[in-house]
């Protein structure tokens, strides 16, 4: 299965093996993608990644993360992002470009511009954000379909709408941070509605059949005993549904937020039952959508890959491990057990990415 061709909306994706998108720390500082980006994707590419999703790129200034991250808010980028594809798509690869803003962990953003649906004070930041006026969510859903717009400008074969890990959409998703009571929150699909909208915006502006995925948060990772009510089952399969109505062709399935600390990258997966953290959400929202549904946290041995193809997942999304050996597929391929990766989270490393872990091979 791991290596059989799948279809994502109309397009055809080689394998089922997905890098999962990965912040480099090797933009220029205006957001302008570099050379050294497009190195890491093609490194992927020749080594028969099937799909590439490239690191968060904000769609606007004010929901930039962090120092020399990628982004997509000015037709400025649309020639160096080409350059990229057109270097991945000398291969059998397809890259969709990951599109974010920061919402209220924009930490590189000024603090009395920190937009979120709600003014919920991040404890992780210790900053409060500013609820979002009605004319901040409609331009925001207009600059989401703007990066779209360039993206396919730029020849990406689609974009994912980054749902996940507390970010602005992420942020409108969760109960813990959508405290509105007009249309864009309360109910679970007033809550998805900002996505949706985004959805019949780029669908009016770039047309039908551009691919466009999420990458949603399953759960926000509150432990029960915290006494904070986050997104979790089953509100996440309702919104997966939702997000299949409104035109989503995949789902990548993932979880935690800044505030939760490492559920997102769980650290230490040194054993098969540390694996696939977030496998039995997949399996949930899997059971209720038709369409492809990406498995991402602590995959890592050939087992777990196979495995997950029994009801979890039809593609499978890794981060940590493709940082370590951008050519695992190829090992994969010729018969390796598992990626070398130890999840030590080394590779947070504002410096560019890089594996910072010492294998004791004489590899960096
Ligand atoms: C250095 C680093 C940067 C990351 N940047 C992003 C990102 O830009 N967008 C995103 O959705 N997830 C990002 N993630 C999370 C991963 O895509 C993935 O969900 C998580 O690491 C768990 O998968 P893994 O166990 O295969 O690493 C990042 C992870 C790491 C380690």
């Amino acid at each position: 299965m791991l290596f059989e061709p799948i279809n994502i909306a109309d397009m055809t994706v080689s394998n089922r093996l997905v890098r999962s998108a990965t912040n480099e720390w090797l933009a220029e500082d205006d957001g302008t993608p570099t050379e050294a980006i497009g190195d890491i994707y093609e490194e992927l590419a020749k080594n028969e990644v099937g799909l590439i999703i490239t690191g968060y790129s904000y769609v606007d200034l004010k929901g930039k993360s962090n120092d020399r991250q990628q982004g997509i808010y000015d037709d400025r980028s649309i020639a160096p992002y080409r350059a990229i594809t057109t270097r991945v798509h000398k291969y059998d690869s397809r890259i969709f470009l990951q599109i974010v803003h920061g919402g209220r962990q924009s930490l590189v953003t000024d603090s009395d511009s920190i937009l979120a649906p709600s003014a919920v004070k991040d404890t992780s930041s210790g900053k409060t954000p500013v609820a979002m006026s009605q004319e901040d969510i409609q331009q925001t859903i207009r600059d989401f379909v703007a990066a779209t717009r360039r993206a396919k400008d730029a020849g990406f074969d689609g974009v994912q709408l980054h749902c996940a890990h507390g970010f602005l959409l992420s942020s409108f998703i969760s109960p813990y941070t959508n405290k509105r009571e007009d249309q864009w929150g309360g109910s679970v699909e007033n809550r998805t509605r900002i996505i949706t909208e985004i959805m019949s915006g780029i669908r009016k502006t770039v047309g039908e059949d551009f691919p466009v995925m999420v990458k949603m948060n399953a759960t926000d990772g509150f432990d029960v005993f915290s006494g904070k009510v986050g997104l979790d089952a089953p509100e996440c399969v309702e919104i997966a549904s939702l997000l299949e109505k409104g035109g989503v062709c995949a789902i990548e399935v993932s979880g935690g937020i800044f505030e939760t600390g490492e559920v997102m990258a769980q650290p230490d997966i040194d054993s098969l039952d540390k694996e696939a953290y977030f496998k039995r959400y997949a399996k949930m929202i899997r059971g209720t959508v038709n369409i492809p549904v990406i498995l991402v946290g602590g995959i890592r041995s050939r087992f777990v890959m196979d495995l997950m193809f029994k009801g979890y997942a039809d593609m499978i999304s890794m981060s940590r491990p493709f940082i370590s050996e951008p050519d695992l597929v190829i090992k994969l391929k010729n018969g390796a057990e598992s990626a070398r990766c130890v999840s030590c989270n080394q590779c947070f490393d504002p410096e560019g990415i890089r594996c910072n872990f010492d294998f004791g091979d004489g590899m960096p």
